[in-house]
């Protein structure tokens, strides 16, 4: 099933992945508060009523164990958290309209109802399990408490997750060889009650839902592999103090799974918003659809809002697995789409908190940096759902030529050109190439917010900017006001209408520069306020000499905050850590960034013949299971049917995929990956895998020369 496309008559509510109330942000962290942010901002531009809400995530054990390590309560040590938090995140614009946490009564009393549902629709069972325990502390050892080996990858992993292989969720029970991480001894495994929920029952309906589920490619593919494998039931309780007591002293020795509170806080912090503003103004019924009767069929759904998940790429399975199979069993509205963010890394290694190799939140904004350059570079550089590096030097790159260069440029230049000369906007039209290239503009806004690309929604507004530059480039009004005051005038009436377009596609990513120069130009209403139709009303007549929007950065600060960082690396760097980083990235972080040096050996042309590369379609293409980023593909290519593996899980929306002409390197040698064998390549270029075709009528089987 597709659905309507955006904007629709029904109420939206955009939320991001609740972040622990465990410790600091980083500018990693801000990735998915900043897209989600400009998500929600667009979906408002593009007139589609929305909702922003998310809460700090308070319980589990990575709130418990920090707590314990400062010798705190976790409920102290969280509320703190959470409070930071909440005032972090609007200083990078994130503005939401609600942000709760875990912990209140809202959800509390939410969680607890939603159990009861699934209790009372025979969903939730009890099961006896082995789980860990430490016999030297005495306790049992849920979740991060203990590590040992992911039994489907033989990776190190966490109790209840294997995050540094296969990224699978696991079961209490199922790590192997087991060591508890508060006193380093080996674990045993001891029988205990638990509560399941049978998320296996529900399986015809999460195929069902992964079918008609939007967002991106790597949300919609990934959870295939355990919807249609083998699923497992849910355990849902934990042997802890900290967390929600599962409902009515059923099992009062027991604490509710924080992954079960924890997303349910969507709903609650979507109904604090509208205890806040009224159901005139918002009705989070309308999104959710509480207590709803569950359908029978797995293809008829609950109707409710459009409902958006804005998470980090570690937590599809949650989202796309537990969490709708929750919401369906217990009778409410299912999400429309799920956008997975790729992780940021710093000079092509990971960000790490305890090594202190990580930028600040805190310290960006310190550093005298507005926030708007950074969240255009956490939107725009890189697709969302593709791991990106940050540097500093690339940082000071996209800042000065694309923020200043382009699109500050534009802004400046032609706003104060029209102050200058005519006090605001020359009483004029603006011809119809301007318009035309406005609608075009908006029609790339409007495509990328359907297609869930906050990158693509900063791109409508960057290209225009760069036509407007182009435009008055071209038409050099400093010229034409002596030659020919008419024609001049509407070019600047044209640059002017440019600017204000700009400024409302662009706002959704820099919402604070873009309102301060909007301030000036003596408009109606607020530049949150607008909606994409305002892109081609009539400028005001008169307005106030324009502001620079974005400043730029210089090279001596990059090398200033290269050094810092170098220094803060070193400064916590302990040797089994530099151990295991193993060959650090450069300290410039320019290197990572650059294109791949040519080759200078050349090769004969008859070397060149000896590649048989074919022109062939797709035939097929599914991820494989286990494999995080491999899909196998069926390839035509005219004279025989090739499976090949290819690494495009995440990047390549595969249901999409049969159809494509692509080119493969046919007599490549074969190769085996995760049991699957590999007979030939199809080629493809650059970080997002942009895979090579034909534009013309090349036949499949044709060689490419
Ligand atoms: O992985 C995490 O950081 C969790 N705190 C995310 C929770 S998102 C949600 F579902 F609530
Ligand atoms: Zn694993």
């Amino acid at each position: 099933m597709s659905h309507e496309e955006f904007p629709t008559d029904r109420p939206a509510v955009v939320t991001c992945g609740l972040p622990y109330a465990n410790g600091d942000l980083h500018i990693g962290h801000l990735r998915t508060y900043v897209g989600g942010d400009a998500y929600a901002r667009a979906l408002q531009t593009l007139g589609q009523e929305t909702a922003f809400v998310c809460g700090s995530d308070m319980h589990g054990t990575p709130v418990a164990v920090n707590a314990e390590k400062e010798g705190v309560t976790p409920e102290e040590f969280a509320l703190e958290w959470h409070d930071q938090y909440a005032e972090t995140f609007p200083r990078f614009g994130v503005e939401f309209d609600n942000y709760g946490h875990t912990h209140d009564q809202t959800n509390t009393e939410m969680t607890r109802s939603i159990v009861r549902a699934l209790d009372e629709a025979g969903l939730v069972y009890e099961r006896s399990i082995m789980v860990a325990y430490d016999p030297a502390g005495d306790q049992y050892l849920p979740d991060r408490y203990v590590e040992g080996t992911c039994p489907y990858c033989g990776e190190r992993a966490r109790g209840d997750e294997c995050d540094e292989g296969c990224g699978r969720h696991l079961e209490p029970g199922e790590v192997e060889r087991p060591v508890s991480t508060l006193t380093g001894n080996p674990a045993e495994y001891r029988e205990r009650e638990h509560r399941f929920f049978r998320v296996s029952e529900l399986q015809p309906y999460l195929q069902a839902f992964i079918d008609r589920l939007e967002g991106t490619a790597n949300a919609k593919n990934q959870p295939r592999e355990w919807i249609e494998g083998d699923l497992q039931d849910w355990c849902i309780t934990r042997d802890m103090d900290w967390g929600i007591d599962y409902p009515d002293g059923d099992r009062e020795d027991l604490v509710l799974y924080v992954w079960v509170d924890a997303p349910i806080e969507y709903i609650s912090s979507t109904k604090q918003y509208t205890e806040d503003v009224g159901t005139g103004e918002y009705d989070w019924t309308k999104v959710w659809s509480p207590d709803s009767q569950v359908p029978k069929g797995p293809d008829e759904t609950i109707d409710g809002g459009e409902i958006v998940h804005v998470i980090g790429r570690d937590i599809i399975q949650h989202h796309t697995v537990f969490w709708p199979a929750m919401l369906r069993g217990a009778g409410y509205a299912e999400p429309r789409a799920v956008l997975a963010s790729g992780f940021i890394t710093l000079d092509g290694a990971g960000f790490s908190t305890s090594r202190d190799r990580a930028v600040w939140a805190d310290e960006y904004l310190d550093e005298g940096f507005h926030p708007d350059p950074l969240r255009y570079y956490l939107v725009s550089y890189g697709a969302f759902q593709q791991d990106v590096d940050f540097s500093w030097a690339k940082f000071r790159e996209r800042t000065n030529n694309e923020l200043v260069g382009t699109l500050g440029n534009f802004l400046y230049r032609s706003l104060l050109f029209a102050h200058r000369n005519y006090d605001g906007t020359p009483d004029t039209d603006p011809t119809e190439e301007v318009v035309d290239r406005i609608e075009q503009a908006v029609e790339e806004f409007r495509e990328g917010v359907n297609e869930h690309s906050v990158r693509a929604v900063a791109r409508a507004a960057t290209s225009l900017a760069q036509f407007g530059n182009e435009y008055i480039q071209r038409e050099e009004p400093w010229r034409l006001v002596d030659d020919d005051p008419e024609r001049a005038a509407r070019v600047i009436r044209g640059c002017v209408q440019i600017a204000k377009a700009v400024l409302v596609l662009f706002a959704p990513v820099a919402p604070g520069r873009c309102a301060t120069v909007w301030d000036r130009l003596n408009e109606d209403g607020s530049l949150a306020g607008t909606t994409v139709d305002d892109a081609l009303e009539p400028p005001a007549a008169e307005f106030d000499a324009p502001v620079e929007p974005f400043e730029t950065v210089d090279e001596e600060t990059v090398t200033e905050l290269n050094e810092k960082l170098k220094e803060q690396v070193a400064a916590t760097a302990d040797a089994a850590a530099d151990e295991e980083a193993g060959a650090e990235a450069d300290d410039t972080g320019e290197e990572s960034e650059k294109l791949e040096p040519l080759v200078h050996e050349r090769i004969s042309f008859d070397e060149f013949q000896a590649l048989d590369m074919r022109v062939g379609r797709v035939l097929e293409a599914e991820g494989i299971d286990g494999a995080d980023d491999l899909a196998r593909l069926i390839v035509d290519i005219g004279l025989e049917e090739r499976q090949v593996v290819a690494g495009i899980k995440q990047l390549h929306d595969l249901d999409a995929l049969p159809g494509t002409k692509v080119v493969l390197a046919a007599n490549i040698e074969k190769a085996e990956l995760f049991g699957v064998e590999s007979d030939g390549m199809v080629l493809a270029a650059g970080e997002e895998a942009d895979l090579l075709t034909t534009h013309d009528d090349a036949e499949l089987g044709e060689r490419v020369r």
